[in-house]
């Protein structure tokens, strides 16, 4: 099996070294390549993403990308930003589902910003369609209008299909997990919202009966996330809501550091996999962030990707062992930086 690393940029190389360590004491047998990716891409190689890389990815067991962008790259042309390598990996690996698990580990119950009681034993997926909706809809873009005001158009696009396929996905989870579905839309002011609740109950009465479907608003899950999260199990949402719920949801677990994430499409197909957070460019070069959502993502890697449930099992339970021996870094209120905190891991594996 091989695992392809794109370390990225700002914080991405020093979280992805850290899951280079853990891999090769986990699975010393996984052949690891590594290639530039976003900024670091664009400015070896004047692209953020490479035909090279995107042929390399789609061949690969599995890909764990660091995180990408950042103040050096934000005045390139749209289509060369990193953020658009990004979109373009996702696109080209045909990663239509996005799981964002939200876990608070015991021990981190006192770390979020959120009281302990409203937090602790949390377990959400989120479920986040990742090739469609305005993240990719045309037409779009910014236009000069006549009376010298300029004009700037996204366009949310779904089909039934695309709506399908991730529905599945969550449903499957559901049943896996407490077997409820809360799907997530704006079908009170948005076409395709509209779509997107008739499909999820048409799919849901043909297939996932036996699943609890519940429907909510996107603004207002937004809110019942941070009054009450316990009530979610698997939420279901296009991209541009999953986006923004899976950073809240990410502070009920303590920090965006935490949360990782695997991208999935057709069965057999390689996974992509990413901690939510960015490239955070105010802590970039200081070696101090947490490397524990890389390691998650690298855990969820072994289960969805490489075969490996047993060792996924294995350092998840290192991770949340380190965790309860006091292991913090700065976002966590710790001082541990990010080779310590590795290191904490590697030591409960
Ligand atoms: P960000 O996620 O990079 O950072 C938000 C805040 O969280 C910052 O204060 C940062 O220091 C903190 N943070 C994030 N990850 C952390 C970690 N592992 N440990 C400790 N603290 C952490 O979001 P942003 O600042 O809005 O975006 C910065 C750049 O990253 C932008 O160019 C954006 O497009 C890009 N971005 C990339 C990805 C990705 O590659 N998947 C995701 C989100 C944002
Ligand atoms: C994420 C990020 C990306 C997104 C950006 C960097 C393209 O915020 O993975 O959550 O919006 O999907
Ligand atoms: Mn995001």
């Amino acid at each position: 099996m091989s695992l392809l690393l794109l370390p990225g940029d700002g914080i991405g190389p020093e979280v992805t070294a850290e899951v280079r360590r853990v891999a090769e004491r986990l699975t010393p047998d996984l052949v690891i390549e590594e290639r530039p990716f976003g900024g670091a891409s664009f400015d070896a190689l004047g692209t953020p993403l490479s035909d090279e890389t995107l042929s390399l990815a789609k061949a690969s067991g599995a890909v764990l990308m660091g995180a990408v962008g950042g103040p050096k790259w934000a005045g390139a042309p749209r289509h060369l930003r990193p953020e658009a390598g990004l979109l373009a990996l996702r696109a080209g690996m045909a990663v239509f589902a996005n799981l964002r698990p939200a876990l608070c580990f015991p021990a981190l119950a006192d770390a979020s910003t959120l009281k302990r009681e409203v937090v602790e034993g949390l377990d959400i997926m989120i479920v986040r369609e990742l090739t469609g909706g305005v993240y990719f809809g045309q037409p779009r873009g910014i236009e000069a209008l006549a009376d010298g005001q300029k004009r700037g158009v996204d366009t949310q696009v779904y089909t039934t299909s695309e709506i399908e396929r991730v529905s599945r996905v969550a449903f499957d989870l559901a049943r896996g997990r407490r077997n409820k579905v809360t799907s997530c839309e704006k079908s009170n002011v948005m076409e395709t919202g509209l779509l997107w609740r008739e499909v999820v109950t048409a799919l849901h009465a043909r297939q996932f009966s036996d699943v609890r479907l519940e429907h909510m608003l996107a603004d207002n899950a937004a809110m019942q996330l941070v009054k009450n999260p316990r009530q979610f199990d698997v939420i279901l949402t296009d991209n541009l809501f999953g986006d923004l719920l899976s950073d809240e949801a990410a502070q009920l677990t303590g920090s965006l550091g935490m949360l990782p994430s695997a991208a999935i499409g057709a069965a057999g197909s390689p996974g992509l996999y990413e901690p939510i957070h960015g490239s955070a460019p105010d802590i970039a070069g200081q070696g101090v962030a947490n490397p524990l959502a890389a390691i998650l993502s690298f855990a969820m890697a072994l289960r969805w990707s490489l075969a490996a449930p047993e060792l996924a099992d294995r350092l998840t339970a290192a991770v949340e062992t380190a965790l309860t021996r006091g292991a913090r870094t700065r976002d966590l209120g710790g001082t541990l930086g990010t080779a310590a905190m590795a290191d904490a891991v590697l030591a409960a594996l």
